[in-house]
């Protein structure tokens, strides 16, 4: 399974092309089936449909787990480096880890949950979040795990739409010098989900908390009442193995389903070729288990190949800017994956640092969320690799589970700033806006996938027709990502970020849509239309054009309540960078918003606006520019 060599890489990658059945099968055969399947795969992308390893029968939580706890029980599983670095780190062997997630998911079972039902996790960066995870999985529960970022609307809507029936939350959250109220944010939410039977409450903090009889439970005293055995439910290779939800076009935040089999064999094998993790290897990947890289490189990938997985607490800038390498250094990381948003940040505190951090354990380093611009990816490389760790940067979404576009550690030559080639079993098409193959080098697209992988969505949660049209209608028979690419003259790949309205903020997926709806939603505004721009840090800032019902005295007071508005229904993570009151929005004669200009305005590429004599008021394009150049 382990490609050593280019000549390997090109040899799988050609054979995953040609029988990609074959190639898959002798993947998955490496794993613990409790029965083996009988057909390695269904499938059909215009009626979308597909199924991998049929009938097969599996415990995805066997293959992180036991087997590792059989072989080597006193193996480091995962290292927790808390928020404060004056607080001790926590070392989990794969032992503990097993009897830890056996005890919750007795907690669970006592509470009624069973196989199918869903889970929502609201938690910090602590171990109980990933035992929490495990164990739903365990006993086949669904789980869907909800950053701690967003709001108490964000969860109750998270948690009506997949009707879950317990919550796991803590009591409050620490990140950086920001207490975080975990608890009374779940209890918000929770006026609105009758679904809700349960919750159980982690101690972390020791915020105070309301605990309400019959609905609300402590975390350590249950588990301490259960048996710290618990067998591995029989899941069949295509049930839900969790729920993730993801801003798309619209307003409403899609539930993406993984499954079970697919997913795990897709997700380990990315992570052992990807990294080229060797056994013994420390894994240290920054980003949180609320979104698709925690699950499936902090939690499963690493944990289906034996790794020794880093979870950190905090933040990167807390107490200073050099948090990351003080842990690189004190859990001797070798393989280090974070978004380039972190990287643009740290690089902006200056390389002071860096001094006096040993990093020379460092061999790999990954990215991940975002394109990396050449100049982040020249500080990573030569601060923080000396020129000696190859830098993968992976391209990949939610929905497609695991890493698509990437170098494989040491092996693939890399360029900056580009995710280089498809991995193997990854079958790449670049079309034109009429869906017409491009083909040859140098040439730039829409990205498409034209063959299944193990972890492609099968679904989106209670409505599949949405899934259909939203991924698989804008090129019949293709996955349509939702990227613009570029194919070089050397066939590498690189991505130029979304061709839809999704923005990407700090390595964040957030819909226009969404934005526009919740400052709509405040009282005084009429209209609203957001865009990205580019941002030195975050890659993508927020830029909110707003007409309000009346001329504002005070304007940095609407806007003040604009963004507590924001805050409140989605999270602050949604705020917008700018805002900028305006009395009209640039709209055809059929009364359609013309974002291009907008965002071309955002941009401050004023004279470059192109044709506005079609507008019902190309007056207004004069004003919104004079605004945007005083903002
Ligand atoms: O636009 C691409 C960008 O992030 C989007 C997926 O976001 P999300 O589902 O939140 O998953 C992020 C973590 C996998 C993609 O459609 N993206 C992700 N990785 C890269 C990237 N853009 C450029 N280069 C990357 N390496």
């Amino acid at each position: 399974m382990r490609i050593r060599t280019i000549e390997d890489y090109h040899e799988a990658y050609k054979d995953s092309i040609e029988d990609p059945k074959t190639f898959w099968a002798a993947i998955a055969q490496e794993f613990r089936w409790k029965k083996p399947w009988t057909k390695v795969l269904d499938w059909s992308f215009d009626d979308y449909n597909v199924k991998w390893f049929r009938n097969g029968k599996l415990n995805i939580t066997e293959n992180c787990l036991d087997r590792h706890a059989e072989n080597k029980p006193n193996h480091p599983a995962l290292i927790w480096e808390p928020n404060d670095p004056e607080d001790e780190p926590e070392i989990i062997t794969y032992k503990v880890l097993l009897d830890r997630v056996c005890r919750f998911a007795n907690v669970l079972k006592k509470h009624g949950v069973t196989k199918g039902d869903r889970v929502c996790i609201y938690m910090p960066m602590i171990p109980e979040l990933a035992v929490a995870v495990l164990a739903c999985a365990r006993i086949g529960a669904i789980h869907s795990v909800i950053f701690g970022g967003f709001s108490a609307q964000s969860i109750s809507d998270r948690i009506n739409d997949s009707q879950c029936e317990l919550v796991v939350t803590t009591d409050g959250a620490v990140r950086g010098a920001k207490n975080i109220p975990m608890k009374e944010t779940v209890d918000d939410a929770l006026v609105a989900c009758p679904s809700v039977k349960k919750v159980i409450v982690a101690t972390h903090t020791r915020t105070p908390v309301s605990m309400i009889k019959g609905r609300d439970y402590w975390w350590e005293s249950e588990v301490k009442h259960v048996e710290a055995e618990c067998p591995a439910e029989e899941m069949d290779s295509e049930d839900p193995l969790f729920i993730l939800y993801t801003s798309g076009s619209t307003g409403k935040p899609k539930g993406v389903v993984h499954t079970c089999g697919g997913y795990m064999v897709f997700t380990s094998y990315t992570f052992e070729n990807v990294f080229q993790y060797h056994p013994g290897d420390v894994f240290f990947c920054t980003a949180d288990v609320g979104w698709i890289t925690g699950h499936s490189y902090l939690v499963y990938g690493p944990l289906l190949s034996g790794a020794i997985t880093v979870m950190f607490e905090g933040i990167p800038t807390y107490p200073d800017a050099g948090r990351l390498w003080d842990i690189v250094d004190r859990h001797k990381v070798n393989i280090l994956y974070t978004a380039p948003t972190a990287i643009r940040s740290l690089m902006g505190f200056g390389l002071e640092y860096l001094e006096g951090k040993d990093l020379s354990s460092l061999k790999v380093l990954g990215s991940v969320g975002e394109p990396i611009n050449e100049e982040a990816w020249h500080w990573y490389n030569d601060h923080i690799g000396k020129g000696k760790c190859p830098i993968v940067d992976t391209w990949w979404q939610t929905e497609t589970g695991g890493i698509m576009i990437s170098p494989l550690a040491g092996i693939t030559k890399t360029k900056p700033s580009y995710a280089t080639l498809p991995l193997p079993g990854v079958q790449l098409e670049l079309v034109d806006e009429n869906g017409s193959t491009i083909e040859g080098n140098g040439v730039n697209g829409n990205l498409c996938i034209t063959y299944p992988w193990p972890s492609i969505i099968r679904t989106t949660w209670g409505d599949h027709e949405r899934c259909k049209s939203t991924y698989f209608s804008t090129y019949p028979g293709k996955y349509f990502t939702g990227d613009g690419c570029m194919r070089d003259e050397d066939g590498y790949y690189r991505i130029t970020g979304r061709v839809d309205d999704v923005l990407n903020v700090s390595g964040h997926r957030i819909g226009t849509a969404e934005v526009e709806n919740a400052i709509n939603s405040h009282t005084g505004v009429v209209e609203s239309a957001v865009v990205g721009y580019p941002h030195d840090v975050k890659g993508q800032g927020v830029h909110a054009f707003v007409i309000c019902e009346e001329p504002q005295d005070e304007d940095s007071m609407m806007k003040r309540d604009i963004l507590m508005t924001v805050s409140r229904i989605i999270g602050p993570i949604a705020k917008p960078d700018k805002i900028q009151i305006v009395s009209g929005l640039p709209k055809t004669r059929s009364g359609k918003i013309m974002r291009r200009i907008l965002r071309k305005i955002a941009e401050g590429e004023y004279n470059n606006l192109g044709d506005t004599s079609t507008l019902l008021d190309p007056g207004v394009v004069d004003e919104i520019v004079k605004g945007a150049k005083e903002l």
